[in-house]
């Protein structure tokens, strides 16, 4: 099967399209033909995390297909269904963190970036009827760490006023639907006029310059909730957009991973801080149903043929991206 791997010095440069033999599933196992696969900053980030001595990985955690082969002992998924797959690997239960074995799919183990992925049979779900092939295959990792982070973690329920700092990434695209869908009032920030302007067409009912003072922008409204994820560059705006007794939950750290916050106004605000990473297969399943109900779109950016994914991992960094950058798969074959 052709896939686009990782092997060699960690970075872009040893990102490679490759010919590879494709698994025979095992007992418990599915083999799926893929159709889609979505990025996200992870396939960026796992390039730099990997040495020259690991061995050749197939990137990616989203992707949507259909079964082609079961193994011996699989009775949930069956030949011909149409599936997403669960890229939170080996968290089945709602528990407060992922037990010991939990993974990401794309690195260590193989991802989607492939015609073939076979994977366990639990970690895929069926495809939510109301999305076409490229939706579904953007939509896995970053709706369920939009579900997560808003609603396990968040507790939003409606009446909330839930700020989201930097609405270009695709986690932010679902964290406005989602919570546009349960009645909050939503903020949104961008460094690009054209991202607020989509930001809105999206659902938001506010949307603010990142860069410039955001207690003026908005007249001085603070925040229930804040979910950050752009990192050190936001975080000090996001602290102070917070009304006293508020939340603020976090999951990224796109423009810098360390900050400082003064600990005497924390306390004194009454301030909650919150980490949430991905979510369990019990809140993927929740979060596919709540796509459904909802009638909820992944926003896509652009879409380049599985060959081109070098060029889609450099769109990752381009000012100008909004939503989701898809592969598609199918024409390979
Ligand atoms: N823990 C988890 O389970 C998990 C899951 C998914 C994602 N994440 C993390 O969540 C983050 C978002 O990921 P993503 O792939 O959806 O999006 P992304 O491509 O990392 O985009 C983040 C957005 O942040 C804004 N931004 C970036 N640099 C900025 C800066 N210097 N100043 C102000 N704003 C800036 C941009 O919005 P504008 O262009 O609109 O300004 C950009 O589109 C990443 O850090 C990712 O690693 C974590």
């Amino acid at each position: 099967m052709k896939a686009v791997v990782h092997e060699g010095r960690p970075g872009l440069e040893s990102v490679k399209y490759v010919e590879m033999a494709d698994a025979n599933p095992g007992p418990g196992e599915v083999k799926v033909k893929l159709k889609y696969a979505g990025l996200n900053r992870r396939d960026h980030l796992v390039l730099y995390r990997r040495s020259e001595q690991d061995p050749a990985v197939v990137l990616g955690s989203d992707g949507a297909g259909v079964v082609v082969e079961t193994g011996p002992d699989v009775d949930r998924v069956q030949d011909g269904d149409e599936v997403v797959i669960n890229p939170s690997l080996r968290w089945p239960d709602q528990v407060d963190a992922p037990p010991a074995g939990f993974e990401i799919l794309g690195h260590p183990e193989h991802g989607t970036f492939a015609e073939y992925i076979t994977i366990s049979a639990d970690q895929v779900e069926p495809k939510p009827a109301s999305l076409s092939w490229e939706e579904a295959g953007v939509l896995p990792l970053s709706a369920l760490t939009a579900y997560r982070a808003l609603f396990t973690r968040g507790k939003v329920d409606g009446g909330q006023t839930v700020l989201i700092p930097g609405i270009g990434s695709g986690v932010a695209t679902y964290l406005v639907q989602m919570a546009k869908a349960v009645g909050a009032k939503v903020i949104v920030t961008s460094r690009s006029e054209e991202n607020r302007r989509r930001g809105l067409e999206l659902g938001a009912d506010v949307a603010i310059d990142s860069q410039g003072d955001w207690d003026q922008q908005l007249n001085g409204e603070k925040a229930d909730i804040v979910i950050e994820s752009v990192g050190a560059a936001t975080w000090d705006k996001s602290m102070a957009q917070l009304r006293p007794g508020g939340t603020i939950v976090v999951f990224g750290a796109t423009a810098g991973d360390v900050v400082e916050f003064n600990l005497r106004s924390f306390f004194y605000g009454q301030y909650n801080l919150l980490g949430t990473t991905m979510g369990n297969a019990v809140e993927f399943r929740e979060m596919l149903a709540f796509v459904e109900k909802h009638g909820i779109k992944p926003v896509l950016d652009r879409v380049y043929p599985l060959s081109e994914a070098v060029s889609a991992l450099k769109r990752m960094d381009e000012g100008s991206k909004f939503g989701k950058i898809a592969l598609k798969i199918e024409s390979q074959l």
